[in-house]
C-alpha cells in the first residue's frame, strides 16, 4: 500500500478511520488506529458528554472534554490524530480553534460547508490540516473557489463521501439510490477538478473517497481509481477498541440488510441507521419528550420529534431503547467484533491480493 501523504503528515496505511459521533470515535479507537499506522481521529460531536457539567455548560464542557481526549490520544499514540467536526455544530468555530491550540493533526469538516472552517491565519500558518468532506463535485468546486479567493489557500485534502456512508448524508432523498451519485461516479468528477488546483498550487491534495467502503478490494477499486486513501467508519465502530458500549457494537454484528435503513433527522438531512422500536415509533410521528439542553446544533430549531443528540448519546451507551445507532450500508456484513489490529491486517492482506 502506497502511504497516504497530506501536507508533512504521512500515514503509512492509507486509511482515515471516520469520525463517529456521538462518542462512538474517541482517543480510545483513534489512538489505536493511529498506533496501526492509518489515522485516527476524534468526533467532536457532543463530547461535553464525558464531563460532568455538559447539562450546565454544555460549551465549556465540550471544550474541556475535546482537549482531554486530544491530550490522551496524543499520549497513546504517535501517530496521526485528527478531529471530526461538523459544521452545523453551534459551537463549531470554538472547538476548531481548542483543537488547532492543542496540536490537532487534521481538521476534517462536513454536514454543511465548510467555508469558513478557521480565521484565515490559522487557515495559511498553523500546522493543522484542513479537510473538507463533499458528496458533489458542485460542493467541491464551491469550497476549492471559496478558499482560493478569500484565504489564498486550498484544502489540504478532500473525504468524498458517497451515499451509502453512515449518519447525515450530503444527499437528497431520491439521490441515494440512484446510480448517478453511487460514489464510484462523483469520484472521478472530483478528481477532475483537484486536478486543476494541484497543477495550479504545485501542491499534493489526496482525494479520499468513503461510504460502503469495507473490503481491501474496495480500497483497492479507489487507489486504482486515482484516490489517494479512503476513509472508513463503519468496520471501526465493530472493534474492541471502539469507544461506544458493547451493545452499540452486538447491534452491528446482529443487524440484517434489511434493518439498515434511511431516516429523516432533526437536523433537517437524511441518514442511515439501524432500525429499533424507537425509530419505529419515531417514523409513526410518536413525539419523545424532550427539552433541549445542549442547543447543540444550528440546523435543529424547527419542532423535532426527538433530541438526535441524545438519541445517539443513548446508543452510545447501550441503551438501545432511548435511541439509535448509525451505521453505514455494509454494516450487515459484519459478523463479530475484533481488534483495530486485526481489521487493519484484513484490510491488508485483501488490499494486496486485489492489487
Ligand atoms: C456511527 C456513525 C457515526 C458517524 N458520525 C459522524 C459524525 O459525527 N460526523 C461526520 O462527519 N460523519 C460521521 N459519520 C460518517 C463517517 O465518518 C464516514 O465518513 C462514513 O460512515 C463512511 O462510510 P462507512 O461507514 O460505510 O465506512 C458517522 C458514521 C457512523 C457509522
Amino acid at each position: 500500500m502506497k502511504p497516504l501523504k497530506i501536507g508533512n503528515l504521512t500515514a503509512e496505511i492509507p486509511i482515515i478511520q471516520g469520525g463517529m459521533g456521538v462518542g462512538i470515535s474517541l482517543s480510545n479507537l483513534a489512538s489505536a488506529v493511529a498506533n496501526e499506522g492509518a489515522i485516527g481521529v476524534i468526533s467532536a460531536a457532543e463530547i461535553g458528554f464525558l464531563e460532568s457539567d455538559f447539562n450546565k455548560k454544555p460549551m465549556a464542557a465540550n471544550r474541556r472534554a475535546l482537549i482531554k481526549e486530544i491530550k490522551k490520544a496524543k499520549e497513546k499514540s504517535k501517530g496521526i490524530i485528527g478531529l471530526n467536526i461538523m459544521v452545523a455544530m453551534s459551537d463549531y468555530k470554538e472547538l476548531v480553534m481548542a483543537a488547532v491550540d492543542n496540536g490537532i493533526d487534521l481538521i476534517i469538516s462536513g454536514a454543511g460547508l465548510p467555508l469558513n472552517p478557521a480565521p484565515k491565519e490559522v487557515l495559511k500558518n498553523s500546522k493543522t490540516k484542513f479537510v473538507p468532506i463533499v458528496s458533489s463535485a458542485r460542493a467541491a468546486k464551491l469550497i476549492f473557489k471559496y478558499w482560493q479567493r478569500h484565504f489564498n489557500k486550498i484544502p489540504d485534502a478532500v473525504v468524498v463521501e458517497g451515499p451509502m456512508a453512515g449518519g447525515h448524508l450530503g444527499f437528497k432523498n431520491e439521490e441515494i439510490f440512484d446510480d448517478n451519485f453511487k460514489l464510484e461516479k462523483i469520484v472521478p468528477d472530483i478528481l477532475k477538478i483537484v486536478k486543476t488546483y494541484e497543477r495550479a498550487s504545485g501542491k499534493l491534495i489526496p482525494v479520499i473517497p468513503a461510504g460502503g467502503i469495507y473490503t481491501g478490494s474496495d480500497i483497492a477499486k479507489y487507489i486504482k481509481m486515482g484516490a489517494s486513501g479512503v476513509q472508513m467508519a463503519t468496520r471501526f465502530a465493530a472493534t474492541y477498541e471502539c469507544d461506544a458500549s458493547n451493545a452499540f457494537k452486538q447491534a452491528f454484528v446482529d443487524c440484517k440488510k434489511e434493518d439498515i435503513i434511511i431516516i429523516q433527522s432533526p437536523v433537517g438531512m437524511p441518514g442511515r441507521a439501524i432500525k429499533n422500536r424507537f425509530l419505529e415509533n419515531v417514523e409513526k410521528g410518536l413525539k419523545q419528550p424532550y427539552k433541549c439542553v445542549w442547543n447543540c446544533l444550528k440546523p435543529c430549531n424547527g419542532k423535532p420529534l426527538y433530541c438526535i443528540a441524545s438519541a445517539l448519546y443513548n446508543a452510545q451507551k447501550g441503551f438501545l431503547k432511548n435511541g439509535y445507532a448509525f451505521c453505514g450500508a455494509n454494516a450487515w456484513k459484519i459478523d463479530r467484533i475484533m481488534s483495530v489490529k486485526e481489521l487493519i491486517k484484513i484490510l491488508v492482506d485483501e488490499y494486496k491480493n486485489a492489487a
